[in-house]
């Protein structure tokens, strides 16, 4: 095996697509974790939206954005299925036309009013994005899967790394419950659970979700709504609110004042949604690192490569983080204008635990 990938989210699993197109042997190790954020996002793709401030994250998170047409199209190419992306457009709605980090084209009430009826009475107006928009996370997931199982991927989908095992400055396996493992390089993409194999300052930032069902008879919502709660509409007719941001280590399930918050946010936002049937609720934990931004690229180790910590943007950024990695690996210089991710900016020693 030329390349081993701890974790199957979307950063492994996009990783993994792009290393094996440049002929590499690709193996992803992932028993499962619940409430992986792959699964739990919203798949929002909002650089704008999430007013980044301006500085390299903000321009990463855009330059994916850019990836993400052609990304798609050679995913859903490849393997005959739909990933839901929709470049739908932004609406993130205020109280005040203060711009903070906002970016987008501000428009009064007047012309919210004509580009999505029935916000609620507070908004001013709003910050529109055209060009951000979201992407069935959940599809995009088993679409990443196929097209890996068809370039040749293997997955140990029923094991779980409990240990990197490091010899002479080099990473010589891995361990899992079952067996060692070993490659000639190994990429870490563990998301919240990074600490359990290293101590790597990645901390589980937890969030709950709940979906409703759009009746047919309600007025179609045409963009993402990203007010107080976010809103976003799935072409499948479901509408997905998020999100809770809660620092309470992993403690998993819904609960009442979670779910008090969210829907009292949501009618807040879209009044008209408040009889509208819910049809599921779950959580899911962010990577969270303390500045923010992903760590990637070269580790302590000189055949181990760190791609993980994307907190609230993993969706957003995996195309581009499949592409730096994988031109990283495949004997490229890492790239200076990405010092901001990597690991030493931290100024702590990393250890296998
Ligand atoms: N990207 C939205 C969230 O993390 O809630």
């Amino acid at each position: 095996m030329d390349i081993l990938i701890i974790g199957g989210g979307i950063i492994g699993l996009s990783v993994a697509v792009a290393l094996a197109k440049s002929q590499k042997q690709v193996g992803i190790i992932d028993g499962g974790f619940t409430g992986m954020a792959t699964t739990a996002a919203a798949g929002m793709l909002a650089p704008g939206a999430e007013q980044l401030p301006p500085g390299p994250m903000r321009d990463f998170c855009q330059a994916s954005l850019k990836r993400y047409p052609a990304w798609i199209e050679e995913l859903e190419h490849t393997t005959g299925q739909s990933t839901g992306y929709w470049p739908c457009g932004i609406l993130a709605p205020a109280d005040t036309p203060e711009p903070g980090h906002h970016t987008g084209i501000w428009i009064d009430r007047q012309e919210l009013e004509h580009q999505q009826p029935g916000l609620g009475e507070q908004f001013v107006g709003a910050w529109w994005y055209p060009d951000n928009g979201q992407v069935d996370n959940r599809r995009l997931t088993h679409v990443l899967r196929q097209a890996a199982q068809s370039l040749g991927v293997q997955f140990f989908a029923q094991e779980t790394v409990v240990q990197i095992v490091q010899a002479q400055g080099r990473i010589s396996h891995l361990m899992t419950h079952q067996t060692a493992h070993h490659a000639e390089h190994y990429i870490l993409a563990t998301g919240a659970w990074t600490h359990k194999l290293l101590n790597l300052p990645v901390y589980p930032r937890k969030g709950q979700m709940l979906a409703l069902q759009i009746p047919p008879s309600a007025p179609r919502l045409q963009h993402v709504i990203f007010g107080p709660a976010y809103l976003v509409p799935r072409q499948d007719g479901h509408l997905i609110i998020g999100a809770t941001s809660e620092d309470v280590g992993f403690q998993d399930g819904v609960t009442a004042s979670g779910l008090h918050t969210l829907l009292q946010k949501a009618m807040a936002t879209y009044p008209l949604l408040q009889n509208w049937p819910v049809v599921e609720t779950w959580w899911g934990y962010r990577p969270l690192t303390p500045d923010e931004c992903p760590i990637l690229g070269p580790s302590p180790w000189p055949n181990l490569t760190f791609a993980t910590g994307h907190y609230r943007n993993g969706i957003l950024l995996a195309p581009i983080t499949a592409e730096v990695i994988s031109n990283y690996l495949n004997g490229n210089t890492w790239p200076e204008t990405l010092n901001f991710c990597r690991w030493e900016r931290f100024g702590t020693n990393v250890e296998l635990l």
